[in-house]
């Protein structure tokens, strides 16, 4: 090798160039870095020792808090027992207890799980799924998806095709063919400071309605949606606006596809947003809260009906399903998922996010009236604060709060301009004060 082929090999500590960091503006970042180096319970420390208060569990994942012992020993054992088994053809026992805990935690008959890495493979795979299935079922024609308006379905072609989130689609050419989208469900001068879920808006599920007349509904696979979508800026589904979609579903035979990346694992202070909202989709697609973001892993709920319908397509020895990943199921993931779903039922932390959220919804309701505020939402333990936005400057005052709250020792979320807020589901009414008094001070010092 040249010296100057070793060189470029030369570890260089102090260079930041060389990651090309996602979804961040990365000039910006590397003139003024941001570094965490630790973080327990719900702080992270940054690396000059500052500790950060987490309000967002990390990215919407880390539901368990940090720094969990039970996840770490864990994760240890199953890496030095067994680091890695193939997961096409083979199999090992954690996969399988892993997915029989998942299924009961599910309502109904969603009784098959599949193992993916992130929630853009869970969505990927969920919608590939659902074509595959009306195609096995001998109705090859339905192919057609349905998203929504700003929902976010993660990175992939499928997921950015159905989402809705404008600068996730325009520089990526033409997406997947055959994709409508729903209106979104946000309206201000309707719903604005609404508790909990919004009164207005259950009548734009009609547009299913809509939609269908366009197509018709031999031609429609599957419609998904986020149940309260998340990274958009959170936006909850009107009352009555989830079960119209169900009905609308079922009487044409479409697939509902719940997508609970975010909703999943306590976030609504039940399971799952299904059981929240008292509506069974036929495919439930999640990610983050399932390792407590530990370990990547993602999965996806489908219907008995569904699962079967792709073992009647196949004779016995034929593999029923041409789709996978060589980390579905990865044994470690396993590991760091069985650990996280002890803490969940040993900690009954989902049954705490739900005593908690009054008191959540109470203290995010509290900046009412404070300057810019222009919407607060909250549902569960997530809320949101919308600041109007500076003329000609979109997304700046909310980044402007972000960077103050961290200087603060806060860390917050912001999408446009609203800010994203989704703790841990161990937080305190302590860490609550703590999360509304800084943030109160910030939004009062920006312009
Ligand atoms: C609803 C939803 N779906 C999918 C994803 C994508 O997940 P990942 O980033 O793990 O691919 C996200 C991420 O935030 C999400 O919120």
């Amino acid at each position: 090798m040249s010296a100057q082929a070793a060189a470029s090999f030369e570890p260089s500590p102090n260079n930041m160039e060389a990651f090309w960091m996602p979804f961040t503006a990365n000039r910006q970042f590397k003139s003024k870095p941001r570094l965490f180096v630790s973080a327990e319970n719900m702080h992270y420390t940054t690396i000059e020792g500052r500790k950060v208060l987490d309000a967002t569990a990390g990215l919407w994942c880390c539901n368990a808090g940090h720094g969990r012992k039970k996840i770490t020993e864990a994760v240890s054992k199953q890496i030095a027992n067994l680091d890695y088994a193939p997961a096409f053809q083979m199999g090992h026992p954690a996969a399988f207890q892993l997915a029989s805990r998942l299924a009961a935690m599910m309502p109904g008959d969603l009784d098959h799980v599949f193992f993916t890495n992130s929630g853009s493979e869970s969505v990927d795979t969920a919608l590939k799924m659902a074509i595959a299935y009306h195609r096995a079922k001998g109705q090859g024609t339905r192919q057609r998806l349905i998203g929504r308006e700003r929902g976010y379905h993660g990175v992939g072609f499928g997921g950015i095709s159905v989402g809705g989130i404008v600068s996730n689609r325009k520089v990526f050419g033409s997406l997947l063919n055959g994709v409508d989208h729903l209106p979104h469900t946000f309206n201000l001068k309707e719903q604005a400071f609404s508790r909990g879920q919004p009164a207005w808006g259950a009548h734009l599920a009609d547009e299913l309605e809509r939609i269908v007349t366009l197509h018709d509904a031999s031609n429609i696979a599957a419609v998904i949606v986020e149940p309260v979508a998340g990274s958009t800026g959170v936006l909850l589904p009107p009352q009555g606006y989830l079960q119209k979609l169900r009905q609308i579903c079922d009487k044409h035979g479409i697939l509902l596809i719940f997508d609970e990346v975010i909703t999943g694992f306590g976030r609504l202070g039940k399971s799952f947003a299904t059981e929240y909202f008292g509506v069974q989709p036929d495919i439930v697609t999640s990610a983050k809260g399932l390792t407590s973001g530990t370990i990547p892993m993602g999965c996806v709920w489908v219907r008995k009906g569904i699962y079967d319908a792709f073992m009647d397509s196949a004779a016995e020895n034929m593999i029923e399903l041409f789709h996978g990943y060589t980390y579905s199921a990865h044994p470690v993931a396993c590991a760091a998922a069985l650990a996280t779903l002890d803490i969940y039922k040993d900690e009954d932390l989902f049954n705490r996010a739900n005593e908690l959220a009054p008191y959540w919804e109470e203290a995010l309701h509290g900046l009412k009236g404070t300057k810019n505020v222009i919407d607060l939402r909250n549902l569960g333990m997530i809320g949101a604060i919308e600041l109007e936005p500076i003329p000609g400057k979109p997304t700046a005052r909310a980044f402007d709060a972000f960077l103050k709250c961290y200087e603060k020792g806060l860390l917050i979320r912001t999408t446009g301009d609203i800010i994203a807020l989704s703790p841990p589901l161990i937080a305190e009414k302590s860490h609550i004060d703590q999360i509304f008094d800084i943030l109160s001070g910030v939004l009062k010092t920006l312009d």
